[in-house]
């Protein structure tokens, strides 16, 4: 295969056909494109985007470069919900148990932290012992039996995507919303879903910050997995600030865990709710959102939602008591406290600077071989538009050394600004996107 004139009409505006896209995604999956030249097309689509025949033909090669999960004999619905990555957001740590504690199958294949955002896997990780390393054959089985499996994306997943991910983090081609949609789509299809439920974020911290950006994302992703058989629904949500109070692999999940337990932050707790209440209705375990929202509050109430955390921690290497015991989770040596500096209103929450913050601390990458430290993070514990006085304890911070933990002190108070404004800030849920409707949320 000849690639440079196909770079070449890409970059110059044109599209590649079908078989060409085919072509270039399975040389790149067997090896033979070099990196240098996938790089080259990915900053050319970049540039100039991909018609919806090419977007077709690009996720569909990506899907058709793995295996596939075979839920085909399975009667009950397999769901997922993935999101497109923030700080603190941890919702698939609650949603996953919650959703088999109510009847569904949830075979969710997660990412690691990616730039300033956190990663599900991460924070499976955190608990000593957790494999998320899983053969395809052993998560259906697991799916199946328990409910629940949380696995990364293994080498017979999307493996083109897999390659293509990597390349696209340190090629500056992340946020493109055609490369975004294939990359997620192929992988999320490849699950045997009967239905997906999507988190777009926007706002500062998201990686396609502007709103109408995050729509476009999330029609494009609705659109592929309709005309491939899964319906998709999408919640455009907040991150212009963390979400929850625990940022950081071990406290997330700790926070997580607490969330399970009855005992979650209102904002955390309410997007939850949102995704858990929508994963629901598409499945059709549940015929309206009241309905819906009782299943999964009987979950927590029960217990059942969390026994089935401790279910899947124990069927995947770590030990089951870590839901009633987060204290089993890793601690960092040294915790301190970030009090603000004046009083008057809190006007932002920078989730990017803090998502830096808790990298530069060791809870993320900075190259893809670093070792993430699982005890690391913040707690954030002040909202835009709180009011604050001098003094008062606005952050802590888990460092592995006092040094650390004053360095990222300083940065923190940056992050987190005090002024006399009202903030602006973005409603905690903002759209509900469907094939047919984009509807503001009302709640
Ligand atoms: N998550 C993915 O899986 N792929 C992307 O391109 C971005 C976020």
């Amino acid at each position: 295969m000849v690639v440079p004139p196909l770079i070449e009409r890409k970059r110059d505006g044109g599209s590649l056909r079908d078989d060409e896209w085919r072509g270039i995604i399975d040389a790149y999956a067997n090896g033979s494109l070099p990196d240098y030249q996938m790089a080259a097309l990915a900053m050319a689509v970049y540039f100039r985007g991909l018609d919806p025949d090419e977007l077709s033909a690009l996720t569909d090669s990506m899907l058709a470069s793995g295996d596939r999960m075979d839920f085909s004999d399975e009667n009950r619905p397999v769901i997922d919900k993935h999101s497109t990555g923030g700080v603190g957001d941890k919702t698939s740590l609650l949603l996953a148990p919650m959703l088999a504690a109510c009847g569904a199958v949830v075979p969710m294949m997660s990412g690691r932290g990616l730039g300033h955002t956190g990663g599900t896997l991460d924070k499976l990780e955190a608990i000593p012992g957790f494999r998320t390393d899983l053969k395809l054959d052993r998560a259906v089985r697991q799916a199946r039996e328990i409910g629940l499996v949380m696995l990364g994306q293994t080498a017979e997943i999307a493996p083109a995507d897999r390659k293509l991910y990597a390349l696209r983090d340190v090629t500056a081609t992340v946020e493109s919303i055609p490369l975004i949609a294939a990359s997620i789509m192929s992988k999320k299809l490849a699950e045997g879903l009967d239905g997906l439920v999507l988190d777009v974020k926007h706002g500062s911290g998201a990686f396609l910050p502007e709103s109408a950006r995050a729509l476009e994302l999330a029609r494009t992703m609705i659109g592929l997995g309709r005309t491939r058989g899964c319906p998709v629904v999408a919640l455009v949500t907040a991150m212009d600030r963390p979400l929850g109070i625990a940022c950081g692999n071990a406290l997330e999940m700790r926070e997580a865990i607490a969330g399970l337990s009855g005992d979650g932050p209102p904002d955390l707790m309410e997007v939850t709710m949102a995704l858990g209440i929508e994963m629901l209705r598409l499945s059709g375990l549940a015929v309206n959102d009241g309905t819906a929202r009782s299943m999964l509050e009987r979950a927590i109430r029960s217990g059942d939602a969390l026994e089935r955390l401790a279910m899947m921690v124990a069927a995947q290497g770590g030990n089951a008591d870590v839901a009633t015991r987060p204290d089993m989770l890793p601690s960092a040596d040294t915790i301190i406290d970030v009090n603000a500096v004046d009083g008057g209103t809190v006007t932002a929450v920078a989730p990017r600077p803090l998502g830096r913050v808790i990298v530069e601390l060791g809870g993320g990458r900075r190259t893809v071989d670093d070792m993430v430290r699982p005890e690391v993070g913040l707690e954030v514990l002040v909202k835009p538009g709180q009011m604050v006085a001098a003094g008062d304890l606005i952050a802590r911070v888990h460092a592995r050394s006092a040094i650390d933990a004053e360095r990222a002190r300083s940065e923190v108070g940056a992050a987190i600004t005090i002024g006399d404004d009202a903030p602006v800030v973005l409603p905690l849920i903002g759209w509900r996107v469907t094939h047919e409707h984009t509807t503001p949320w009302e709640g």
